[in-house]
């Protein structure tokens, strides 16, 4: 079975001091370079005939698969603690204060560990432990070294490829960045359906996601109430399966103006098409061609212009996670010399 690059989940223009160009060479580099050696992996183990195979063939694959396996769940879970405003919620502070006496001795071990790492590279992570129930800061020099029967709540990267674009060698800068981003939403959310307060943290988010209307559709808009949205969309897996079946499908870019011209690198195949002027563009695309639209990250650009082109009568999908998601997958890209001005339409 192969592992799907998720979407980043956090806004990485929305953070508080950790720059957007850090996350995303993050997440498209180190996140999508586990995806992509956890699935070459599988495919060995797949192709692997076990009634011949030595001792240590199976002793590598399967420790390469462990770790990569770690690498991919820990990287998603650390995304998607990103994006808050840093304030505890009752539930969790709660729990810190049952198990370590105070918030503050929770904050003061969990700092120790990360300062531990520095130089070391490895993960901080708040475990719930269901055997103890109750929670645990523990850090690991690899990513599969983790407590059994233990649920990650809360999870730091202390990997250099985790801060030295922002902060060099300065770990601690990083890690003062980290706690004032931390999503206490999404932590307490973990502790519930760790604890079985909850059955499932996602089903419960997009339950509690507000109804939203297209036109409704910002920068902030919260990808649980996207969800709910239902507009037809594809991930990066299920449209490289279409683009190479067949070479009618069309491919939009259409990240926002400003954006697109600092970042002209983008999609082998696709053509750029500015989201605020769908009326004008929309009239070359072809009404029997499936068309497939792409934003930086797959958040409310991409779903805006879908159901604009679906409103139309196009055949329109937005690719989950974005251009974003694209690199992540390996998949190829090339500079477009055309200037934007150059291609008003
Ligand atoms: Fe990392």
């Amino acid at each position: 079975m192969h592992n799907q690059i998720a979407p980043i989940p956090c806004r990485p223009w929305m953070l508080n001091g950790l720059s957007e160009r850090l996350i995303v060479s993050h997440y498209e580099n180190e996140y999508g370079a586990a995806v992509r050696a956890l699935n070459a992996i599988r495919d060995e183990i797949g192709n692997l005939d076990f009634t011949t195979a030595t001792g240590r063939q199976v002793r590598s694959l399967k420790q390469e698969e462990l770790a990569c396996m770690a690498s991919v769940a820990l990287h998603e879970l650390y995304f998607a603690n990103l994006g808050g405003d840093g304030k505890f919620v009752p539930a969790v502070a709660d729990a810190l204060t049952r198990d370590f006496g105070a918030v503050d001795a929770w904050r003061s071990e969990f700092l120790a560990a990360a300062r531990a790492l520095r130089g070391v590279a490895g993960w901080v992570v708040l475990n719930y432990a269901r055997r103890d129930r109750r929670l645990y800061v523990q850090m690991s020099t690899g990513h599969a070294q983790s407590l059994v029967d233990a649920v990650p709540i809360l999870v730091l990267d202390m990997h250099e490829h985790a801060y030295h674009i922002d902060f060099g060698a300065n770990a601690t800068a990083y890690v003062d960045a980290f706690m004032r981003n931390i999503d206490w939403g999404v932590v307490a959310d973990r502790l519930a359906a760790a604890t079985g307060d909850r059955p499932s943290s996602q089903l419960a988010a997009a339950g509690d996601a507000p109804a939203i209307s297209v036109k409704d559709l910002s920068a902030g808009t919260d990808a649980a109430a996207i969800a709910r949205l239902g507009l037809p969309s594809v991930s990066i897996e299920e449209f490289s399966a279409a683009r190479a079946k067949s070479e009618r499908v069309q491919v939009i870019d259409v990240r926002p103006r400003h954006y697109y011209s600092r970042n002209i690198d983008m999609m082998r195949g696709a053509v750029w098409r500015d989201p605020g002027r769908v009326d004008e563009w929309s009239k070359e695309l072809s009404a029997d061609r499936p068309v497939f639209v792409y934003c930086a990250y797959g958040f409310h650009v991409g779903c805006s212009v879908t159901a604009q082109l679906q409103e139309r009568g196009l055949d329109a999908k937005y690719i989950r996670g974005g251009l974003s998601a694209w690199y992540a997958a390996g998949g190829a890209r090339e500079l477009n010399a055309r200037e934007p001005e150059a291609l008003d339409l």
